[in-house]
């Protein structure tokens, strides 16, 4: 079982710089949604017929062969620029469109079953739709087998009113399909070699041809602009909100809570309102995890909890109690037990366990050891306006409140840093670090003014 992908076509109606296919649904590409499903149903190679916007498309998409399809002269054009990728294949090859990302790897298997079942050369997933404006329409005969697809620009007024559209999903025995594809002409209302009609060109040939209808027409919508791919996005949303829920994950409320695709979450992690997770994220057990929060591409552990903050690119241990209002830029990472928050941004910084920074701290290119105390607006000077240098921390520290440790510079073990220093040289082991300008107070000093 082998499988071709069409997805070089322009996506005009997208009005998008991005080729149609790259369009993210719920933080992951349309076409990558499409190759996940095939190979879930089991497919063994994926073949993915790329044009307009090859390069872009080359770049975020790996694991499958490419062919390119240098003219977009329509959908059979574009199967028929496979050929050569398939000269040696037998047995079922699956056609799936890149902007249908709804699709599921089980809808796909069980549609590949039926037309196996069947025998026929060629089989066609149809659907039900409210809408169907936009879509090939499928036309039966009396007893109800398949005659053919029109699509809707050639349909006449009575063949627009029927609602079951082709979904641009079939299944052919590949070489049949390859010997009749050359027959197709492209004498329509677009000018362009339409796959469907290779079908009739079977059926012409004296093969059968199976039409069956998918249970939800949903998962099988194509997007051509972006109202449907906000369609798309609200179904894949909710899909997602109810697997994790299933799974044992509070959500407060589904309908503001957005969760990409390919997160996992643990169980009894509650998620309130106002929460964005995207990307790979990875959240733990027992987590608590906004309001208002948004967490990209994180590690998260168990029993964290994260309140107003938003995290990228970083790993935030066990235990961990953040916001609110905390940022953690790209390259973090946040050891077990520390507590940090309000209003805090760490950047490319390794916070040791136990640590806390509970108030106004800007931490970047630190790495600070474990139950070290930040008083209340600490900062590391890391840029002198050129150069990035590290602060290196130790264990146990107690740094004083709004004091700056401009970097590079080594505080060790166990120092105790005056509250408004500034530390612009190495502290050893165990010491107090002073580093201000003593204070004067002047005797009788408001008298003499008046
Ligand atoms: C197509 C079907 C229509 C079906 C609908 C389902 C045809 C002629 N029509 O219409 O019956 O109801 O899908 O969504 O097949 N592509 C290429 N090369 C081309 C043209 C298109 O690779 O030369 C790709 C596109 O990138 C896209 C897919 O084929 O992924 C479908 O093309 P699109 O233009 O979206 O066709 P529809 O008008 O949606
Ligand atoms: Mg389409």
């Amino acid at each position: 079982m082998e499988t071709i992908i069409l997805a070089a076509g322009k996506g005009t109606r997208m009005k998008s710089k991005l080729p149609k296919v790259l369009h993210k649904v719920c933080g992951k590409p349309m076409l990558q949604h499409v190759i996940d499903a095939a190979k879930a149903a089991g497919s063994s190679r994926e073949v993915v017929v790329i044009g307009s916007g090859s390069e872009k498309v080359k770049e975020q998409i790996s694991g499958v062969e490419f062919v390119l399809q240098a003219e977009q002269l329509g959908t059979g054009h574009a199967v028929l620029s496979a050929k050569e990728n398939f000269k040696n294949s037998s047995g079922t090859l699956i056609v799936l469109c890149g902007d249908t990302p709804l699709v599921t790897g089980e809808m796909i298997k069980s549609f590949v079953t039926a037309h196996e079942q069947s025998k026929f050369p060629a089989t066609v997933l149809t659907a039900e739709m409210p809408d169907a404006t936009g879509y090939g329409r499928i036309i039966r005969e009396n007893d109800g087998s398949f005659k053919k697809i029109v699509e809707h620009k050639d349909a006449t007024e009575e063949e627009r009113e029927i609602r079951e559209v082709n979904t641009g999903i079939y299944c052919f025995d590949v070489q049949k399909l390859f010997d009749a594809l050359p027959e197709v002409k492209n004498e329509n209302a677009q000018g362009e070699y339409y796959l469907p009609d290779v079908l009739t060109i079977l059926k012409k040939h004296g093969e059968k041809i199976g039409a069956v209808k998918a249970d939800d027409f949903k998962l099988t919508l194509g997007i051509n602009s972006r109202v449907q791919l906000a369609a798309a996005e609200a179904v894949l949303r909710q899909k997602k909100n109810f697997e994790l829920m299933e799974n044992g994950v509070t959500i407060t409320d589904p309908g503001s809570t957005f969760i990409d695709a390919e997160v996992e979450i643990g169980q009894d992690t509650i998620i309130y309102p106002g929460t964005y997770i995207e990307g790979k994220t990875k959240i733990g057990e027992d987590c608590e995890l906004g309001p208002n929060t948004r967490l990209t591409d994180m590690t998260v552990g168990n029993n964290v909890k994260i309140h107003f903050s938003y995290c990228h690119e970083s790993e935030i241990c066990d235990g961990v109690v953040m916001g609110p209002y905390v940022h953690i830029r790209p390259g973090s990472k946040i050891s077990a037990k520390v507590k940090i928050g309000n209003f805090v941004e760490v950047k490319n910084s390794n916070i040791g366990e136990g640590s806390k920074l509970p108030h106004l701290q800007y931490i970047g290119d630190c790495d600070m050891g474990s139950g070290v105390n930040m008083g209340c607006g600490t900062i590391t000077v890391n840029y002198d306006g050129k150069t990035k240098f590290r602060t290196k921390i130790g264990n146990d520290v107690f740094v004083g409140c709004n004091s700056n440790l401009v970097a590079p510079v080594t505080v060790e073990d166990g120092v105790y840093i005056a509250a408004g220093s500034t530390i612009t040289e190495n502290v050893p082991k165990n010491n107090l670090a002073i580093a201000r300008a003593r204070q004067v107070n002047k005797s009788g000093w408001k008298d003499k003014r008046d």
